[in-house]
Order: structure tokens, then sequence, then C-alpha cells
């Protein structure tokens, strides 16, 4: 280390006011929420104004996940070589591991055996860099190395510099995780309420309803209608949560009515009519949720030409969520087997729609009905009821393909039973949203929220494939269960890592899905074939 002094005391004290003016200003700055990347960059920015400490614009911020490993959450500057081999610093292992252990922050050419051949193998000459422990009440969470120009030797004052810097960026990076973790919890909270809502609708129903698929199909039919419409993505999801509760009241309406095989007598229908209002009465929580819950379970039975009930609403009256449902919903019933009916072929429910566009239904909405028919009609083979027969072979109408898809479909990962295949693509889909809210970095909300959608269409699709092979009698049945069970698992840890440490949660994630969907249908699920004799 050189002696503290840059010269003479007068600029020695320009110096340290302008490295004060840099802190003070990132501190300033971080008051917008910046992920990692964005924090990363304005530090290496800012520094560049400091132009006697030698930095170079290259650096990166490493984060200890759950399990103790240090994890790259951004990088600038590095090659792509150079960036693969610190990727994942074990504690301990090469100087970032070091400080990670030790909260000392180092300054250091890389030069052990490890680091000189990262050096060379990355090719990027030498690498001196400052290496700053992020840390937060004595427990260190990540480092921040912060490369610096070749041969140049810092200075007391320099390192004095980096010292404070450490701590400025402990504090923001500290509070930007803290505030990464809320989310999450906020968006458990939220799912955690949805899924409530959807077991009372499921209950409600069916009153002994193993699947509950009625609600599942009926407030995603409702979602896709919504999406036709141009509605914002808040307003959909929204929708797709308060659906599930439209029939709530029906605990209030006697089985012999609800579970009658027959028509109803005009006493009956009026018995069975009252569920639009008990339900409204029943769901009488004040947050937006409970609010769009209340409106749907109280206008789905409305029609457009004012002849429905409870309140005999007319037109544009009946708020928009309700002349929704109300299409949804009738859409789900006339193409089920319920106790009285058998299921309408899906060509008349549809033309029965359309007969009923400016009757029963707002015609805007049937008219979203029918563009949105695609992936209603997807929706409708992803959520049976019924045990999927295998060789029950499908036509749906083709989905758009989504351009740049990071894992995309094939035809030739098709194992020859159409549902299935269907149920997998559906994977794929959400795989590949994943991927996008990670990629595009939007937020740790979002990423749970579509991790959360994945977690549960696995459930809905394991049991789905296992209630199948049961049924027709698959030879190697426990074998298969236990792989889907260890692949839960495995999400199951992927959540829990996630909760800890949401932005060390990523790359490596959904690597590991891709890779075991692929495997797992190609080498497993592909054996369901003798199912077909
Ligand atoms: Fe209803
Ligand atoms: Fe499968
Ligand atoms: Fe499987």
């Amino acid at each position: 280390m050189s002696e503290p002094s840059a010269g003479r005391p007068e600029d020695y004290c320009a110096r340290l006011r302008e490295g004060w003016a840099v802190i003070a200003d990132l501190m300033v700055f971080s008051v917008n929420p910046l992920g990692p990347q964005e924090q990363l960059e304005t530090v290496l920015d800012y520094l560049q104004r400091l132009p006697w400490l030698k930095t170079r614009r290259r650096g990166a911020i490493l984060l200890r996940n759950s399990r103790g490993v240090l994890v790259m959450v951004a990088r600038a500057g590095m090659t792509e070589e150079r960036a693969a081999w610190c990727e994942r610093a074990a504690i301990d292992r090469c100087g970032c591991g070091q400080v990670a252990k030790s909260g000392a922050m180092a300054w250091r050419v890389c030069e052990g055996d490890l680091e000189r051949e990262a050096v060379t193998t990355a090719g990027d000459g030498e690498s001196t860099h400052f290496i700053l422990p992020l840390a937060d009440d004595g427990r260190i969470f990540g480092v921040v190395p912060v490369f610096i120009e070749p041969g140049h030797v810092p200075s007391a004052a320099e390192e004095a510099f980096m010292q404070d810097l450490a701590r400025v960026l402990s504090g923001i990076m500290a509070r930007r995780m803290m505030e990464e973790v809320i989310q999450v919890r906020e968006m458990e909270l939220e799912e955690k309420q949805a899924e409530v809502i959807r077991k009372l609708g499921a209950a409600s129903e069916y009153r002994d309803s193993e699947t509950g698929m009625h609600v599942m199909r009926m407030s995603h039919y409702a979602g896709a209608i919504a999406k036709a419409m141009g509605r914002s993505v808040e307003d959909r999801e929204r929708l797709v949560m308060a659906a599930p509760m439209h029939d709530v009241g029906k605990i209030g309406v006697p089985d012999a009515v609800l579970l009658k095989p027959g028509k109803l007598s005009e006493e009956e229908f009026e018995s069975m009519k009252l569920h639009a209002r008990i339900g409204a009465e029943l769901l009488d929580g004040d947050d937006v949720l409970m609010r769009a819950a209340r409106e749907i379970a109280h206008t789905h039975h409305e029609k457009w030409n004012g002849t429905g009930y409870p309140a005999g609403l007319k037109g544009e009256e009946i708020p928009l969520d309700g002349r929704i449902c109300s299409v949804a919903d009738v859409f789900d019933a006339l193409t089920s087997n319920r106790p009285y009916k058998r299921a309408w072929t899906v060509e008349d429910a549809v033309r029965h729609i359309r007969d009923e566009a400016g009757r029963s239904f707002d015609p805007g909405v049937v008219e979203a009905f029918e563009a949105a028919l695609p992936e209603i009609l997807r929706i409708r083979e992803l959520y049976r009821d019924e045990i999927i027969d295998p060789r029950n072979g499908l036509t749906l109408p083709p989905v758009p393909e989504v351009p740049d898809a990071w894992m995309p479909w094939d035809d030739s990962i098709r194992i020859g039973i159409d549902v299935i295949d269907e149920h997998h693509r559906y994977l794929f889909d959400l795989t590949n949203d994943l991927h996008r809210a990670i990629h595009q970095r939007r937020g740790s909300r979002e990423v749970g929220r579509v991790l959360r959608a994945l977690e549960r269409y696995t459930v809905i699709h394991f049991r789905e494939e296992e209630r199948m092979m049961e049924r027709y009698g698959y030879s190697d049945f426990d074998r298969h269960v236990r792989l889907h069970q260890a692949f839960r698992g495995r999400i199951a840890e992927f959540w829990s890592d996630f909760r800890a440490a949401p932005l060390t949660i990523g790359f490596e994630m959904v690597y590991y899905l891709r890779d075991w969907l692929v495997q797992h249908i190609r080498r497993e699920d592909s054996r369901m074939h003798e199912l077909l004799g």
C-alpha cells in the first residue's frame, strides 16, 4: 500500500470532497427501486467521476443464497468466460469467497492457483480488484468486486474510500433485498387468499367435489374473455381470482334442489335463485378482491335484456365482470355433464351463446368469447373433470406460437396422448413465462407469481397423469409417481430458496425446470404409449 496522501494537502481534501459527493449522489439515487444490474451500473458509472481511483467499468454483485453459495446477480464489463468462471463462487474459495467469509474488504490481484486459472482461462488479462463485503448487522450477505487499472496500487486514502463505499452499498442492497422479500410475502398472502377462495368455490359448487375443476375452467375462461376485450393485466388477475366464488351462495341451497336430477319446479327454482343474493351477503369483505367477488356473485345471473335475477339489471347496469362471468359460467355448464343432463357439444354451446347475444349476454362479451375460443377450448382440456382416456383424440384450433420462446415446443416431444401433450405444452408455456419474468427483471412479485402458477399446474398435471395410469393399468406406476414426487420436492426447495433470498434465484432454476421436463417427457412419459396398446 502506498502513502495515504495524494500529494499536496489541498489535493487530498479535494479528493475527499469528490469522493463524498459520489457517495451522497449514490444514496440519493438509490431511493429509486433499482434492480441489482441497474445498481451496479450506477455505481460503476459514478466511480468514473473519480479518475484518481482508477476503477474500470467492470464489476459484479454476488449475493449469498439460502444455502450459502454466492450467486452473481449482476455483472458489467466482464467477458462471458470470466463471468462463467466467477458465477457461483463457493464461500471461502477465491478472493470473493474469502471476503464473504471474513467480511474484511480486500484488494488483490487474482493470484491463487484457482484464480490464476480463472485469469488465464478467461483470457482477460490481469484482474486487480477491490472486493467490497456487503454486510447487514454483522451478517455478510454478499460481495461486490470492482476492478481497477492493472498495475495501480491503491493508496490508503483510496482504500478508506472503498471501505465507506462498501458500507453505503451494504445499506442500499440490504434495503433492496428486504423490499424484495416483502414483495414475495405480499404475493404469498394474496395467493393464499386466492387458494381459500378457489377451495370455497369448489366446495360450494359440488359439495363433494374432488377436483373443483369447474371453478378453475370457468375463472380461466373469464380471464381469456377479458384478455380478448383488452382489459389490463391487473383487472384480469383480479377477475380470475374472484370468479371462483361466483356460486358460493349455493351453500344456502338445499341438496334436494342443487343435486336434483331433473327439471326444477317453480318453487325449487326460486330457492335456487337465492344463491346470488346469499353469495353477495356472505362476501362482505372490504378489500378489492372481496368487492369484485361480491359483485360477480350478485350479478352473474343477470341478463343483458333485463330478464335475469336477482335484481333484473339491464345492459350496462350489469357490472362488466358479471357480464363476462355469465358467459364463462354458461359455456362451462352447457359443455359439462351434470346430474340432470348430458354435456352439449362445443359447437352447440357456442351456437347457443351466439344466439343469446343481445338477449342473455352482452354482444361485446360474446364477440370477445368467440375471439378467445381457441384459448377457451385449450383451457377446457387443461382442466378436465373426468379421467383422461389415452385414446381420446383432440382437435384444437391452433394456438399462436409465442415468438422467440426460450424453450420452444416442437412436435417431436409429443408422446401421442393428445390431452397429456396439451398439458406438457402448457408446462412449457409456464416455464417460458418464468424465464421471461427473470430475464426481463420484472421483479420478485412477478417471478413468484409465475413460479406458483407453474407449481399449481404441475400438481394438476401429475394428478391427472397418475389417475390415467392407474385406471388404464400402467406397468411402471409406482416408480413414475416417485419421480413426480421428487420433482415436486425440488420445486418446493426452489420456493424456499426464493422466499429467503428472492434476488438469488433465477436461471439455475429455469434451466433445471427445462431439463427435467424435457427429459422426463422424453424418457418416462413417452412410455405411457403402452397404454394405447
Ligand atoms: Fe350461479
Ligand atoms: Fe407429464
Ligand atoms: Fe410424468
